[in-house]
């Protein structure tokens, strides 16, 4: 069966990218990266993709005339490239309406929390400040709202009384990377699909019937 292929928009170091090429390099992994595209010329992760060999475009949101003409331009290269679904690994710029209607349910996102907790920025900051004991990461469908739509997979972790936002950062961070290849597999093999703000899946092995308790109960 034909390879579902993925571009992916970057912003930064590009953690979740190379979790999602290391992934992608198996054989029997259903999809494939066709191209990483970044806003930033410099992002660390463009190197990491040049240097597996996955074709990779710098687009400079600076010079761009308009978010829209910018959007288009990257429309453009993600068609040409044969793109069928966009993920987006720490892509940190607001992307147009028009861009979403044109990818609706054929985009992805990874999110360092428990949506629909804490959306945006400083999600780990937020969460210790809080107080709560679990937090986690999501992979859900990108809507206009930012970080809203329907939910494909969570990973949660636990709060550590010790935790600082950089250690609870490191923890989410390692579950994102088993998390994001993990829910792209079930895309890819064609066990999800839309209804309304839910996901429906046909289960890749058993959901986790057990709870997480932080602190646990002896
Ligand atoms: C990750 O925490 C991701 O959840 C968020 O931005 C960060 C990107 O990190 N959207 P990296 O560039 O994948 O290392």
């Amino acid at each position: 069966m034909a390879k579902l292929r993925v571009g992916v928009l970057i912003s930064g170091r590009g953690s979740n990218l190379a979790a999602l090429m290391e992934a992608a390099r198996h054989p029997d992994y259903p999809a494939e990266i066709a191209i990483v595209i970044s806003n930033r010329p410099g992002a660390a992760g463009l190197e990491k993709a040049r240097a597996a060999g996955i074709p990779i475009c710098a687009l400079d949101h600076k010079i761009a005339e308009s978010r829209e003409a910018f959007d288009r331009a990257m429309d453009e290269t993600l068609r040409q490239a044969g793109v069928d679904l966009i993920c987006m690994a720490g892509y940190m710029r607001v992307l147009s309406d028009a861009f979403v209607e044109t990818w609706h349910n054929r985009m992805i996102n990874i999110h360092p929390s428990l949506l629909p907790a804490y959306p945006g920025l400083n999600t780990h900051r937020r969460a210790l400040a809080d107080g709560v004991r679990i937090t986690g990461c999501t992979v859900h469908f990108v809507r206009k709202e930012v970080d809203t739509g329907p939910i494909i997979a969570q990973a949660a972790v636990p709060v550590l009384a010790t935790d600082d936002e950089e250690s609870l950062a490191a923890r989410v961070l390692a579950a994102e990377h088993v998390l994001y290849p993990f829910a792209l597999r079930l895309i890819a093999s064609g066990q999800v699909s839309v209804d309304g703000n839910r996901i429906i899946d046909r289960g890749l092995g058993s959901h986790a019937t057990s709870s997480l308790f932080s602190p646990r109960p002896e």
